[in-house]
């Protein structure tokens, strides 16, 4: 297919592809609507929340969704910002999250985390944060409901740093919090932004610094203590904190912090902008030679990163996520599934914005497609144009932290038992474990949520009803085959076969693992991420 290579390079340089990652209720999603205002995508706030609280019924694909209000699965929003196409996929945020939020994470170059400042680091973001830092994609920090009163902020900072193992870069520093909140100390822009600027500083959002960081000439704040203080708290950061580096920030090694309050829009701007600017655009992607692909190559190909079924219920479909990873995508264009190799249309693609879905007419590397798929896609495939093949490394597996027995209810109805499971497996929507000896099935999820969407989805897919007997949280260890013994499967340590058929202990607890490593020193335990 011909592509002009300028076009397509000054297209791929424009895109931002991130997520937001946070603990749930630290305002994820009153930050995202707060950039698509920023953005024009949206007019109203409300309209992404809308989708949590019901009212907005449309985008509730899943019958879970509606029943439960939550937002089960990733999907895609999109919107201008000055030069750039900012792509934000959504990470569902209730706790009972599932692997396609880990997956998610894998489609994107970078990440922006959410915290509360009241609550410092809380437990999801510091499992999503994990993935993130796995990949080396780089890390922004905002530090939220600064209109309320929080932590301290260099207790917050301090923390990060030190759960998160991860450098931290104050950008700017509070000025006061909650009811006394004046405004930020921009470390990074040298100049202080007002939360009330006709109240502070006739109208104006900035105030320059002068070249040692201090207001010049008279004002009105300069008379109040909380400057003072911040100018004290600032000179220590200087001082004791670590150093600006454009390069940490983009090897994920130093994440940048900003405060600011979602709610109120304060410091949403001046976050959008700094975080565009360092943002990177569209970053190679490993082939399973460890090729990197360039995504400014003129050949199409993209990885299927999520599938979802039956997000519109009228029509049972199911979309496969496409991440471009190089060329552009062109309806009607012919592209070969790697695992396959079998040739096939890209003619039906959509797109989404929140809600509502749209046709895809151009689209490039960075950007994400979805596919109407038959049953032909699975989770990780690669799709690409042109002669030469290419297949992407395999997207990780991630370690199932709860797991269920299960059986059909009615044994006559063994067939559509098996095939509701093994396609639901295949699409990544849970993972299927045997017990060692006696080969019963064992699902594994790392979200509660998970084993409700397969039960419901069994039986109106596949009519197939299925009984699961939970065995509650369990940490999941990998042992190599032949050190394996007899003895070693008891109720507290769970021998099972993963989906390759390796042996894998299901520990019931640390304590667990502790009394198995006492009893087998030389026995060798892996976990995936
Ligand atoms: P999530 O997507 O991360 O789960 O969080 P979400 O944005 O839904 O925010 C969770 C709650 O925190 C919401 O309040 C929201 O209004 C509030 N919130 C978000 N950002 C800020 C902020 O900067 N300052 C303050 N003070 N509150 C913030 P809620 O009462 O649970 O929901 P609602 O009744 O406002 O819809």
């Amino acid at each position: 297919m011909e592509v002009d290579q300028a076009t397509l390079q000054n297209e791929v340089e424009q895109r931002r592809t991130f997520a937001i990652i946070s603990h749930p209720d630290a305002g994820k999603t009153t930050i995202t609507e707060q950039m698509l205002k920023l953005g024009g995508a949206i007019r109203q706030a409300g309209t992404v929340k809308g989708r949590k609280t019901g009212k907005f019924a449309t985008s509730d694909w899943m019958e879970v969704e509606k029943q439960r209000g939550i937002s089960v699965t990733s999907s895609v929003m999109h919107f201008n910002y000055d030069d750039k196409q900012v792509n934000i996929l959504d990470t569902p945020g209730h706790e009972d999250f599932s692997e396609d939020t880990y997956r998610t994470l894998m489609a994107v170059d970078s990440g922006v985390m959410v915290v509360d400042t009241a609550n410092g680091i809380e437990a999801q973001t510091e499992k999503l944060f994990k993935v993130c830092r796995m990949r080396g994609i780089p890390i922004f920090t905002f530090m939220n409901k600064l209109d309320r009163d929080g932590r301290e902020p260099i207790d917050l900072v301090e923390e990060l740093e030190e759960v998160l193992e991860i450098d931290a870069f104050p950008m700017n520093w509070p000025i006061g919090s909650g009811t006394s909140l004046i405004g930020v100390y921009d470390i990074y822009h040298n100049r202080i932004e007002f939360n009330d600027p006709d109240e502070w500083n006739e109208g104006e959002l900035y105030l320059p610094l002068n070249e040692e960081g201090e207001i010049e000439g008279e004002h009105r704040l300069k008379e109040d203590r909380l400057y003072e203080q911040v100018l004290e708290e600032v000179e220590l950061l200087k001082i004791a904190g670590n150093e600006f580096s454009e390069e940490a920030i983009a090897a994920g090694e130093l994440t940048p912090v900003f405060f600011g309050s979602a709610l109120t829009g304060f410091g949403v701007q001046s976050f959008l902008e700094t975080f565009l600017e360092f943002a990177p655009e569209p970053t190679p992607t490993i082939d399973e030679e460890e090729h990197e692909i360039e995504p400014t190559d003129e050949e199409f190909s993209g990885f299927i990163f999520k599938i979802q079924a039956n997000m519109d219920p009228r029509h049972r479909d199911r979309i496969a996520f496409v991440r471009i990873a190089s060329g552009q995508f062109i309806p009607g264009m012919n592209v070969t599934l790697s695992r396959t190799e079998r040739d096939f249309r890209l003619n039906n693609s959509t797109q989404f914005m929140a809600e509502d879905r749209k046709i895809v007419k151009h689209a490039v590397a960075g950007d994400i497609i979805g596919l109407y798929d038959t049953g032909n896609f699975q989770i990780g495939d690669t799709i690409y144009a042109g002669k030469e093949k290419i297949t992407y490394k395999d997207l990780p597996q991630f370690t199932p932290e709860i797991f269920m027995k299960v059986e059909a209810k009615n044994v006559m109805k063994q067939k559509s038992y098996h095939k509701g499971i093994e396609q639901l497996v295949q699409e990544g929507a849970i993972q299927l474990y045997k017990n060692y000896y006696t080969g019963e099935y064992i699902l594994g999820a790392v979200g509660q949520l998970q084993f409700e969407v397969f039960e419901q989805r069994m039986n109106n897919e596949y009519n197939s009803e299925v009984v699961m007997s939970p065995l509650g949280n369990r940490i999941a260890r990998w042992i190599d085959p032949e050190q394996l013994q007899d003895d070693m499967s008891t109720s507290r340590s769970l021998l099972a076969k993963d989906r390759d058929d390796q042996p894998v202990i299901l520990f019931e607890s640390e304590f667990a693992i502790r009394w198995f490593t006492g009893k087998y020193p030389d026995v060798e335990l892996y976990s995936l991420l």
